[in-house]
């Protein structure tokens, strides 16, 4: 038989991910190639017998077989290997290839990456890809950095892998630069956000309203098939509702509740505080994190403070003021996270749209929701939108639901069930809508022991002032 030639695309970084990816691929009629040192991780690949998929263990011979310009995606953890691997293909490729770095990347990293490979011709293009295994296998969301140039290559082949909402696929050029690795750890930021909110509603079911799992679930599945339809709420549900094979009831209960990370939530929180936009309700989350981490301090503080909440009697009232609070918070945790994109995309000239990263995250990826076509169609009809929580229709959704999250939010206050995330999110609502905060009183507090001037209301310039005397 002939060697290959002329192949469409070749993925290095066989995991699960990029095995599926490579097999959603091939099932298109894509001709496509895996490469991995080690031959016998090509099983998989030889197991498919798809006529349009090789694999190789020889990375010379794999790069030969890709059409001109080459498109090498990889799939490899972030950091090192990344660099690594860039390494080696370098000598092999020519002027005018590309290497697509579909991992969970730094954005950072991603624009170091492409100015490094700039002198050489090759476009380097971070892309967010989101969906976990069965996304990457049967129709992910897919958010390419690297500008029009890049997106011309690529488009046949993630248009006809990704996930469809609508019929229209969800991907789409993210913008200039790294925008595409920019976007993915908003999307992973919002999905800490959304992750944590769910937790604390399940912690409130459980500790103040005693529910079972079983009644918990249910009461997802009515979320689930409202207007809190969701990825990560439909999953709930399933969690829920898992035996446990090792033992009785529900494997819930079995699992430590100590939570880990790999830290694209961190980075949308620090990345956040670098360009002075507030996200509270991501930063929230990845603090709960951490402290759920801290568990030996914890037993020994529930020990030395000890009190349960008090089961509450009106469960019908609790839980409709839960439903609106999560519908409320999760209005709020995307607002936040698309504001940060907005400010990114003009610090960094990405030039993202907002309606288009909305587009792509209706299907396929973790956040998908329902409420991902109201703020599509909200940045659709503005584009210029400084929040989405300014636009008309979102504010006649959004309202009413407010009161259940603050009852919510008073209610974990008042039996010392911690909300982080949905007091964090309400004090943010609480915040943007006041007209005038408190931080006049920073202000001069700043000016009084360290002279650093203040602006008034009623007229122009900058002021110090002797306070006390004058
Ligand atoms: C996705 C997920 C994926 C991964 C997270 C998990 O969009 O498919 O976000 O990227 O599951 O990185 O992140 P943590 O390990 O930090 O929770």
């Amino acid at each position: 038989m002939n060697d290959p030639a002329n192949l469409e695309l070749g993925l290095i970084g066989l995991g699960t991910m990029g095995m599926s990816l490579l097999l959603n691929m091939a099932d298109h009629g894509h001709a496509v190639a895996g490469y991995h040192r080690d031959g016998a991780r090509l099983q998989r690949i030889r197991a498919a017998a798809l006529p349009n998929l090789h694999g190789f263990d020889e990375l010379a011979g794999f790069v030969r077989a890709l059409r001109r310009p080459r498109v090498v995606m990889l799939l490899v953890p972030a950091g090192a290997p990344v660099d690594s691997v860039i390494a080696e293909l370098l000598p092999l490729l020519e002027a005018g290839d590309f290497i697509v770095d579909a991992g969970n990347s730094f954005h950072r990293d991603t624009a170091r990456r492409a100015h490094e490979l700039e002198p050489w011709g090759i476009s380097f293009v971070g892309m967010g890809v989101s969906g976990g295994e069965s996304g990457a296998r049967h129709g992910p969301s897919m958010m390419p950095g690297g500008g029009a140039h890049a997106w011309e290559r690529l488009r046949p082949v993630l248009e006809s892998v990704a996930a469809r909402a609508d019929g229209e696929p969800c991907v789409a050029p993210m913008g200039k630069g790294a925008a595409g690795h920019y976007v993915k750890m908003i999307h992973n930021g919002i999905e800490y956000a959304l992750m944590q909110m769910l937790a604390e509603c399940y912690d409130l079911m459980r500790r103040r309203l005693g529910m079972t799992n079983a009644e918990m679930a249910a009461e997802f599945a009515r979320w689930n098939d409202g207007r809190l339809q969701g990825f990560l709420v439909a999953i709930t549900v399933t969690v829920l509702g898992t035996p446990d094979p090792l033992g009785a009831g529900e494997l819930i209960d079995a699992v430590s509740d100590q939570a880990r990370a790999k830290g694209t939530g961190k980075w949308t929180s620090q990345e956040a505080m670098d360009l002075g936009v507030p996200v509270p309700a991501i930063d929230a989350a990845v603090s709960a994190r951490e402290l759920s981490a801290l568990r030996a301090e914890r037993l020994q503080l529930a020990a030395l403070y000890p009190g349960a909440p008090p089961a509450r009697a009106d469960r019908a009232a609790a839980l409709a003021g839960l439903e609106q609070a999560y519908f409320a918070a999760a209005w709020i945790a995307y607002a936040q996270g698309f504001a940060q994109i907005a400010a990114a995309s003009r610090e960094y000239g990405f030039g993202t749209g907002l309606a288009t990263v909305a587009r792509v995250w209706r299907a396929g990826c973790i956040i998908r929701a329902a409420i991902l076509e109201p703020i599509h169609a909200a940045f659709a009809a503005n584009p210029a939108l400084a929040n989405l929580l300014l636009e008309p229709a979102v504010a006649a959704a959004l309202a009413p639901a407010v009161a259940g999250l603050r009852a919510t939010v008073i209610d974990g206050v008042s039996c010392g069930v911690p909300l982080p995330a949905l007091s964090a999110a309400l004090a943010y609502f609480d915040g943007m809508r006041s007209a005038r905060l408190p931080a006049n009183l920073l202000q001069a507090q700043r000016d009084h022991f360290g002279a650093h001037t203040y602006e008034r209301l009623d007229r122009d310039g900058s002021f110090h002032s002797e306070w006390g005397r004058e």
